[in-house]
C-alpha cells in the first residue's frame, strides 16, 4: 500500500541527486540569459509540478524578468494524460507583446504543454520559448518544440524536485523512480 508517510520506501533509484539537478539548471540559466540579452522576460511557471524548478531557474537567468503562474490539471490520479486539460488558475497579467518562457516539469504526451502553447498563442505575444525540467520523448503524441530541456529520460514515472505521485512526493529533494508494485 502506498504510504505518503514514508517517503523513501516508494523510491527503487534515484536518478537525478540534488547537486546534478542544479547543475543543469546553472547551465540552463546561462543560456536563456545569452539567449534573451535586450529582452524583457515573463516567466510562466506551470503549477504545481514546476514550482521548485522555476524558484531555482530564474535565479540563474540574469534579466529583467517578471514571474506568474498558471496551474493546470489534466491527470486525475493515473500515471497517465487524459487529454483533457483544464485551467485550474490563469496568468494574472496580459502577456501580449511579451517574450513568454514557459517552465514545466515534464512532457509524456506532450497533450497538456501543446494545449498551454495554443491557448497562450492566441493572446499574441511576441513569442513563446518553453523549457523544461524532464522530457520523455519516447511517448510522445503531440509534437512540441522543446527549446530548453534540462533532462533526457526514458519511459519510467518520476517524482520528486516538484514531481508527484497522487500528489505527494513533490519534497523530495531528488528526482526518481517510483516502485512498480504503487503505480
Ligand atoms: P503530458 O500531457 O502527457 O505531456 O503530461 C504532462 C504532465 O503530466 C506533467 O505536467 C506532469 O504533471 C505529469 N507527468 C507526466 N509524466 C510524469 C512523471 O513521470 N512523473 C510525474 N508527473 C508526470
Ligand atoms: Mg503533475
Amino acid at each position: 500500500m502506498f504510504d505518503p508517510t514514508k517517503l523513501d520506501k516508494h523510491i527503487s533509484k534515484v536518478l537525478i541527486d540534488p547537486d546534478s539537478i542544479q547543475q543543469r539548471i546553472a547551465d540552463l540559466g546561462a543560456e536563456i540569459t545569452r539567449d534573451y540579452q535586450g529582452k524583457e522576460l515573463v516567466v510562466v511557471c506551470i503549477l504545481k509540478g514546476a514550482f521548485l524548478f522555476t524558484s531555482d531557474l530564474c535565479r540563474n537567468i540574469e534579466l529583467p524578468q517578471k514571474l506568474d503562474f498558471m496551474a493546470v490539471s489534466s491527470y486525475g490520479d493515473s500515471t497517465r494524460s487524459s487529454g483533457i486539460v483544464k485551467i485550474d488558475k490563469d496568468l494574472s497579467e496580459s502577456i501580449q507583446d511579451k517574450h513568454v518562457l514557459i517552465v514545466e516539469d515534464i512532457i509524456d504526451s506532450g497533450l497538456t504543454l501543446s494545449y498551454i502553447v495554443k491557448i497562450l498563442m492566441d493572446r499574441q505575444p511576441a513569442d513563446i520559448k518553453i523549457c523544461v525540467l524532464c522530457n520523455k520523448p519516447s511517448n510522445l503524441q503531440q509534437f512540441v518544440k522543446v527549446d530548453y530541456c534540462g533532462f533526457k529520460l526514458e519511459d519510467e514515472f518520476v517524482v520528486g524536485y516538484g514531481l508527484d505521485f497522487r500528489g505527494y512526493l513533490r519534497n523530495l529533494p531528488y528526482i526518481g523512480v517510483v516502485k512498480d508494485q504503487y503505480r
